[in-house]
């Protein structure tokens, strides 16, 4: 497929859906048609502005398989953003594009933004293995809503994490000791070993610094009696460690999670008060045992952008529609990768599709067809269309 093809990674929106839709318009009811609309609609605001080039300045390896970056600007200033949220690192790897989300570890208020590098799929390596001080690398701006709102949340923050997901409450953690969030942190991190607690000195600085606002505790492997390091998130230890009300924001593995959501529903915490951000990785075929979405047998997807087709792709098993798109080196919008930022909605023409965990579907999307093709397994050979207009590509 031709590297030309998707070359302009800006685009317009599909003005086309929109009318489709305005055609339709005595079909639906007013409110339906607003909402239709504003999917589509807000496509129109996208510019080249948010991909940005930046340079690393520093790196800080905690191992061979974990390192801080500082990503700054040449001559512009970046983007502001809140503790919490995430950009995507744009790579380009044996002629695919991949978008790869990872959590801003550093505070809004620096001119620079860091992030943690796990080594956890073939993206993050080609970063831990290749960048070095003065690499040129391209981003979005952070986005995200796994950000604390004092109008919505409570005063106190109950946190969980495995692994990676630790970088959202260090910025958190750094806003909190600069005096521009005001809530009390507490953040339980679960892991193996001691060892493994990435950065734990700096962890131990945060919370000597915050005045006793923020605090670590660790749920260790080698302390557990049930052979399990997360087997130790049970209702009681929850209800042991913070007295509510609280609002409780989670980032780890999809064990994690789903053990909270189990454990936070029998302490009867309403699902306003919780926050999950499950760590974004492309897959590989070691990962897939046990997961639903591995497949048996590996299906196509065939894309539409304006009046062109392209030929059918096959998606591996694990895959994403999007990941399978970006193997192939289309240039499809997204920045997210977690069906959150909306930029990837697409419609799905034909075949049938499955949301990754924690993803739902709305009704008003179902009933258009309207899909995200970053949180979407295939359960056959698909055919989707694209937001791309021909001339824009
Ligand atoms: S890339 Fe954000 S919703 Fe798909």
């Amino acid at each position: 497929m031709s590297d030309d093809i998707f070359k302009k990674r800006g685009y317009g929106g599909d003005f086309r859906a929109v009318k489709k839709l305005e055609k339709a318009e005595e079909l639906i009811d007013n409110y339906n048609f607003k909402s239709i609309r504003s999917y589509f609609g807000e496509m129109n605001f996208r510019d080249d502005l948010d991909m940005m080039d930046v340079v690393v300045t520093d790196i800080e390896p905690f191992s061979e398989n974990v390192k801080r970056y500082r990503l700054e600007p040449q001559n512009y200033e970046l983007p502001l953003f809140e503790a919490g949220q995430s950009l995507c690192v744009y790579m380009r790897i044996n002629g695919g594009r991949f978008l790869k989300p990872l959590a801003v570890c550093s505070s809004p208020n620096h001119r620079y933004y860091s992030v943690i590098v796990f080594r956890d799929d073939f993206v993050s390596d080609r970063m831990l293995d290749d960048w070095v001080v003065g690499s040129e690398v391209t981003i979005t701006r952070p986005r995200g809503n796994f950000t604390y709102h004092p109008l919505r949340d409570e005063k106190k923050v109950l946190g969980f994490v495995d692994g990676i997901g630790i970088s959202h409450f260090i910025s958190m953690a750094e806003t909190i000791i600069e005096g521009e969030e005001n809530f009390e942190l507490f953040v339980v991190y679960v892991a193996d070993y001691y060892k493994d607690i990435i950065f734990s000195s700096y962890l131990n600085w945060l919370e000597k610094n915050s005045n006793g606002k923020v605090k670590f505790c660790y749920l260790l492997g080698e302390e557990s009696r049930v052979g399990c390091r997360h087997g130790n998130v049970t209702s009681s230890l929850i209800k042991s460690l913070l007295a509510p009300p609280y609002s409780v924001f989670a980032s780890g593995s999809n064990e994690l999670i789903d053990r909270l959501n189990l454990h936070l529903a029998k302490l009867g915490i309403s699902d306003s008060d919780i926050h999950m951000r499950r760590p974004f990785v492309y897959a590989t075929p070691e990962d897939l045992s046990g997961k639903p979405y591995a497949k048996l047998k590996p299906f196509t997807i065939t894309v539409k952008s304006a009046d062109i087709t392209y030929p059918p792709i096959e998606i591996e098993k694990g895959d994403t529609l999007m990941v399978a798109m970006e193997k192939a080196g289309l240039n499809v919008p997204g920045k997210c990768m977690n069906g959150g930022c909306g930029v990837c909605r697409s419609r799905l023409l034909e075949g049938k599709v499955e949301l990754m965990a924690g993803e739902d579907w709305k009704p008003v999307e179902e009933k258009y067809s309207v899909i995200h093709p970053c949180v979407c397994y295939p359960l056959t050979d698909v055919t989707i269309e694209i937001p791309i207009k021909r001339d824009e590509i």
